[in-house]
């Protein structure tokens, strides 16, 4: 039997007759604060002159940030990437670093900035998180270091993670960019283990436009970071090796202080979309929608599809084409995975690369727009154009 493409489908009637969104809908897109609050605190910044170099409102950031997190230290940066590579250097890594190849390229080259050499663990099939059974097969003497990944607004078992890296007396960090306000057990994520980065990108629940920050409960390590960061906003000046400008500005900082007010609001925003998205999607045959179930408090800011072609009738990648047909911007992440690309590709030829379900994940995953723009109304087209496709698809298998 010949497969069906997306052309096929697209040139069904039922697809025919499904006109495109007037305007592209991206994956995800910025909560932003109310305009005249915004106007308000900008003319305040341009009326004090003071733009950046550890200004009062990114200090008052941190302090907020601090409390909203339960956390010891914050530590603001530019963004998420240039947070993990100061994190590297901050915990003295060298040599090899177990991390999932299973994320955003930025994890692992992070690492490449600071020449070590990421050994990539796979996942977990059902919650797509880093398999701490596999973590401890990966260990050997020139490990250094643990670099979790917390996806999907859920957590890998940062406790399970913690206890290894304490057994063989290594290091471990979480690259948290996907989970900020999330809680495993009673504590916000940002508490495990050395340290965790955030990511405060525009795709990401809590947004600075670009953004990120560092947290840790270890005050010696978080001073480290602090002078790593910069000259400015450290409390005592202590010996490293390397410094950057990872600064976060203060028009950044008075974005974030705008939208923390308003987080319990983007994150109840975020769960009704869900939960639409949910109720819609729920009888498809082929696609299954993720839930965060690790942790026990999620922002919902990933609307995760895995699509399997042998019930669904085609693949991830045709359901893809389709959707952007009709202005829905899905997105496939993570694809490719880290291991397929250059440099970490060299790695994968010279090691055997033992990752079957980071295999499927890459290829069976599809994210769906969430967001500020993301009316009901959005939502209720997204699904439809869905439950179209299934249907001609199981239409011209037929015939
Ligand atoms: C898992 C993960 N880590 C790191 C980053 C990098 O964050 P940033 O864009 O703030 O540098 C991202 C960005 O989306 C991410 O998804």
């Amino acid at each position: 039997m010949l497969k069906v493409t997306s052309v096929d489908i697209l040139n069904t009637n039922n697809l025919k007759s499904i006109k495109p969104l007037e305007i592209p809908i991206p994956v995800g897109q910025l909560y932003w604060p109310n305009f005249n609050e915004y106007e308000t605190q900008f003319r305040a910044l341009f009326e004090r002159g003071y733009y950046t170099n550890h200004g009062p409102l990114l200090n008052e950031l941190e302090n907020q940030l601090c409390q909203y997190l339960d956390v010891k230290n914050v530590i603001c940066v530019t963004n998420a990437t240039i947070g993990l590579i100061m994190a590297s250097e901050a915990l003295d890594l060298n040599g090899k670093v177990i991390t999932p190849s299973f994320t955003f390229i930025a994890t692992p080259q992070s690492l490449a900035w600071s020449g070590i050499e990421p050994v990539f663990c796979d996942v977990n099939l059902e919650d797509h998180q880093i398999d701490p059974f596999e973590i401890e097969k990966l260990i050997t003497p020139d490990v250094t270091a643990i670099l979790g990944v917390n996806l999907w607004g859920n957590c890998c078992s940062p406790d399970v993670i913690v206890k290894i890296a304490k057994k063989y007396n290594i290091k471990v960090f979480f690259d948290s960019a996907h989970s900020f306000g999330c809680k495993y057990g009673e504590k916000f994520i940002g508490n495990f283990g050395d340290l965790e980065v955030f990511s405060f990108h525009a795709t990401k629940i809590f947004s600075t436009g670009e953004g990120g920050c560092i947290t840790t409960n270890n005050d010696a390590l978080a001073e480290k970071l602090r002078n790593i960061r910069s000259s400015y906003g450290i409390n005592k000046i202590v010996e490293v090796t390397k410094t950057s400008n990872g600064r976060m500005s203060e028009a950044q900082a008075a974005i974030g202080l705008l939208n923390l007010k308003n987080i319990d609001f983007y994150i109840s925003r975020n769960l009704e979309i869900f939960n639409l998205y949910k109720e819609k999607l729920s009888q498809i045959s082929g696609l299954e929608l993720y839930e965060a179930t690790n942790v026990s408090a999620s922002n919902y800011q990933y609307i995760v599809c895995k699509i399997d072609e042998s019930k669904f009738g085609i693949t991830r990648d045709e359901l893809c084409d389709i959707l952007i047909a009709k202005n829905i911007i899905a997105r496939k992440y993570f694809n490719p995975g880290s291991h397929k690309v250059y440099p970490f590709l060299q790695l994968s030829k010279s090691n055997t690369l033992n990752l079957p379900n980071t295999e499927i994940l890459n290829s069976q995953l599809l994210q769906l727009p969430i967001g500020s723009k993301v009316t009901n109304t959005i939502v209720n087209f997204i699904c439809e154009v869905i439950k179209a496709v299934k249907t001609s698809v199981d239409a011209l298998e037929i015939q």
